[in-house]
């Protein structure tokens, strides 16, 4: 069986859960469960990051310690997985005690290798992001933090250091020879001009705080929480005691999913860490862009942050797929921002899923269960949909394409190969209109053949769309008699697909999936 790896960043437990981890994790979410649908040995990893200066003071601020902290805040993240149907497999915490043997097993190798080595630096620092920048850089931010706008300070250091600076040529390189590496391509760009600036060596440890793991036999020096943080990709799978444990397998990832904030330790720090220490790089890097919020950067005072209470009165009154569907077909995939407005939310909620989706599902179940005493009717030779050019083999190209394009990590392509499967349905119904032919006796014939196809029709979109919206696609699947194992065993090796997934006869339930909602929004302050 294939294997098939993703990870999410891990998240600061000093935040509270919010639309931006939602949505990384979602992204995440729906990969892996269109990999397992065809049979993939997916492992899905996300987690916390808990060790550095933030944890420890927030921690003093409230006279506990950062143990007790990390704690109750990494388990409001992991309770939210569930909430928000997130299936990752694993979850990892960097103060798990074996996440911290392997991040010293590390660092160790790598300072026996001479790639990292005892320094002193002086640089621009980011002290809420915990980033140096070089002069260029800060120059160019106007010395400011690009995240919180602070002031950067002038600071220096005796550390250990990462040698950097001598992977300049082989990244270019790399970068040269996967033009896949760091998606979107305008980020990869951007990347790629940054590289060419000349890379600076960058810190192992730190002096400045203790909570973190001690570098080894070094008293004082505390690992750096970036490096700390990128080697949970590796400690996940137990990759510093070497490829033969159950999880070494999934190595390399295919898909680690970031924010475009995060993408230089990503697309430059790790790549080179993993030169130096002779493992294969990951697959791909993918920077998605942020949420905005009805129009501006989401701020707390300004009363439009999409937290975790606003969120889930979302859940409450559209559904959690129909959240899931606006994450992933509105979202900031690309290189540019996505704004989440109510009024935005609430017109695709109707158009896609209660105009479209719902309502052929509920006409065609209605159909079958009015003309053919809910039996799906079984197919004869009149092939009425094979005529001007709505043939039924569009369906299944759907399908197909909704499956390559997960593959590929295009998700929104998945969604609307998905949703296109079920526009088709939407234009049989409309231009033969049954329910008028049904007056006749002797079109009987036809209408069966019509709802027939467009049964089958919507039992593949569900398919298509299960990754995205798994509660109501399976819903639908139950209510045609069919799971989404029937509807796999009819994926064959080559991407083809059988025709006729749910057998003639089968009992057909009414089927209604997303109920129509009065006006935008979700009441204030929830
Ligand atoms: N701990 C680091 C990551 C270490 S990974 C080895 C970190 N954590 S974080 O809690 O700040 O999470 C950052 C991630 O949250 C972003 O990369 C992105 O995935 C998500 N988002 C946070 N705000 C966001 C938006 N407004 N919009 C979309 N996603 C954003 O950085």
């Amino acid at each position: 069986m294939s294997t098939a790896y993703i990870t999410t960043p891990i998240y600061y437990v000093n935040d509270k859960p919010h639309i931006g981890h939602a949505y990384t994790t979602t992204l995440c979410d729906v990969w892996a469960r269109a990999m397992r649908w065809e049979r993939k040995d997916v492992f899905f990893l996300t987690g916390t990051d808990e060790h550095g200066v933030k944890v420890e003071k927030s921690a003093a601020a409230r006279g506990i310690s950062p143990q007790q902290l990390a704690d109750e805040n990494s388990a409001e993240f992991r309770r939210v997985l569930g909430q928000f149907g997130l299936t990752n497999d694993y979850f990892i915490r960097t103060t798990d005690a074996d996440h911290k043997r392997q991040v010293q097993t590390i660092v160790k190798r790598l300072l026996d290798k001479g790639y990292v080595y005892l320094g002193k630096f002086e640089g621009w620092y980011d002290e809420g992001q915990e980033e140096y920048h070089t002069e260029t850089k800060a120059k160019e931010l106007d010395y400011k933090s690009p995240i919180s706008g602070k002031p950067l300070v002038r600071a220096s250091e005796e550390n250990y250091y990462f040698k950097l600076s001598a992977f300049q040529k082989q990244l270019e390189d790399f970068f040269a020879k996967n033009p896949n590496f760091v998606r979107p391509e305008g980020r990869r760009n951007e990347v790629i001009g940054r590289l060419r600036g000349g890379l600076q060596d960058v810190p192992v440890t730190r002096t400045n705080f203790s909570w973190g793991i001690p570098m080894p036999d070094a008293p004082g020096h505390v690992i750096y929480v970036w490096i700390d943080a990128l080697l949970n990709y590796a400690t996940a799978l137990g990759r510093a005691d070497g490829t033969a444990g159950p999880r070494a397998k999934y190595w390399p990832a295919d898909y680690h999913v970031i924010g475009k904030e995060i993408l230089w330790f990503h697309a430059v720090i790790w790549p080179a860490m993993l030169m130096a220490l002779e493992w294969e790089l990951p697959k791909c890097v993918y920077a998605h862009s942020f949420w905005i919020s009805e129009g501006q950067k989401m701020s707390k005072s300004l009363g439009n942050f999409i937290d975790l209470p606003t969120i889930e009165a979302y859940h409450a009154k559209y559904s959690l797929d129909a959240w899931r569907w606006y994450m992933v077909t509105q979202g900031p995939l690309e290189a540019t921002d996505a704004d989440f407005s109510a009024k935005h939310f609430h017109e695709i909620y109707t158009a896609d899923l209660v105009n479209t989706f719902a309502n052929c599902a509920s006409r065609t179940s209605a159909m079958i269960g009015k003309y053919f005493d809910g039996k799906l009717p079984a197919p004869t030779d009149e092939w009425v949909t094979e005529a001007d050019g709505r043939q039924y083999r569009q369906v299944l190209d759907g399908l197909i394409d909704a499956i390559e394009a997960y593959e590929a990590f295009k998700l929104r392509e998945a969604a609307l190969a998905g949703l296109g499967i079920v526009r088709w349905v939407d234009l049989v119904i409309n231009e033969y209109q049954p329910f008028k032919m049904a007056k006749d006796p002797e079109q009987m014939e036809a209408v069966g053949n019509i709802l027939h196809d467009c049964a089958q029709a919507l039992c593949w979109a569900a398919t298509a769309l299960h990754p995205i919206m798994p509660t109501k696609c399976e819903e639908l699947l139950r209510c045609f008699g069919v799971t989404l194992q029937d509807t796999r065993e009819f994926l064959t090796e080559e991407l083809g697909i059988e025709p006729d997934v749910i057998p003639a006869g089968t009992k057909i339930e009414k089927c209604a999936l997303f109920m129509r909602m009065e006006g935008p929004g979700v009441p204030a302050g929830a």
